[in-house]
């Protein structure tokens, strides 16, 4: 069960006890000490592909995530326009709207993507880009976030997630750093969409598993653990 957004406290600053949530309720909380059973995370994927890696990269994680960790499809990042202060005063897109609250909503956020030109695919810096804001309260800020890539060379993505970790750095994003997963060689690993290579598919399901524990934890920075 997740807390709805108004309830949330990601930064475990909240000293209203009527603020508190229940034990069970959602997290998102860097420091806030809930744990919640059942954990909800948002997930975008950066590639707009039919025959994505990413997104099959994305599917297998839907089947190989722990019990407690759910993971749920955001929007299809090729439907969110370009962001643009001029059209997000009272009235923002529908879409933008939608995928704020869901940002608020859960308890974490996959980011699935691909790397073009050494950086992120332009529609995962919009998708931030519009979750940066509003300045005040930007529903990206404190939510757990774990990056994963697939690429179909050496590198893995690791790239686009350095170009990541940059953005969401200003953002003030906790990223899981320790496992990282990047898959490389693409074209060796999957088959009609599905990731077959059993090795990464067992390093999937144990960064899933870290990820849900770190979310837990509170999302501690550190080298050993986590
Ligand atoms: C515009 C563009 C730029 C790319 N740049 C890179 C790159 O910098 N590094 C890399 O490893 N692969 C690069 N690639 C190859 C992609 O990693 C590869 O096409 C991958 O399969 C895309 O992910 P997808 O299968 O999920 O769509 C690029 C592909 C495109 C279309």
């Amino acid at each position: 069960m997740t807390q709805p957004a108004d309830e949330k406290d990601r930064t475990g600053t909240h000293t209203d006890p009527g603020d508190q949530a229940p034990a069970d309720a959602g997290a998102g909380a860097t420091g806030s000490g809930y744990a919640p059973e059942n954990l909800v995370i948002l997930t975008l994927c950066g590639s707009l592909r039919k025959a994505s890696y990413n997104r099959a990269l994305l599917l297998a994680a839907g089947e190989l995530a722990p019990e407690g960790l759910t993971l749920e499809d955001g929007p299809n990042l090729g439907d969110l326009p370009f962001y643009n202060p001029d059209i997000d005063g009272d009235d923002p897109p529908a879409v933008a709207t939608e995928f704020r609250s869901a940002l608020r909503r859960v308890d974490g956020l996959i980011i699935v993507s691909p790397e073009y030109n050494y950086g992120m695919p332009a529609v995962v810096k919009n998708a931030i880009d519009w979750a940066s804001r509003p300045v005040k309260d930007p529903p990206i800020t404190g939510l757990p976030t774990l990056l994963l890539g697939a690429s179909g060379g050496a590198s893995g993505t690791i790239r686009a997630q350095l170009a990541l970790h940059h953005a969401l750095f200003t953002t003030s994003t906790p990223v899981l750093h320790r496992p990282g997963f990047h898959l490389t060689f693409a074209s060796k690993k999957f088959e009609d969409g599905r990731l077959h290579d059993e090795a990464s598919r067992e390093l999937l399901g144990k960064t899933l598993k870290t990820f849900g524990d770190w979310i837990r934890a509170g999302c501690p920075v550190g080298r050993d653990g986590f």
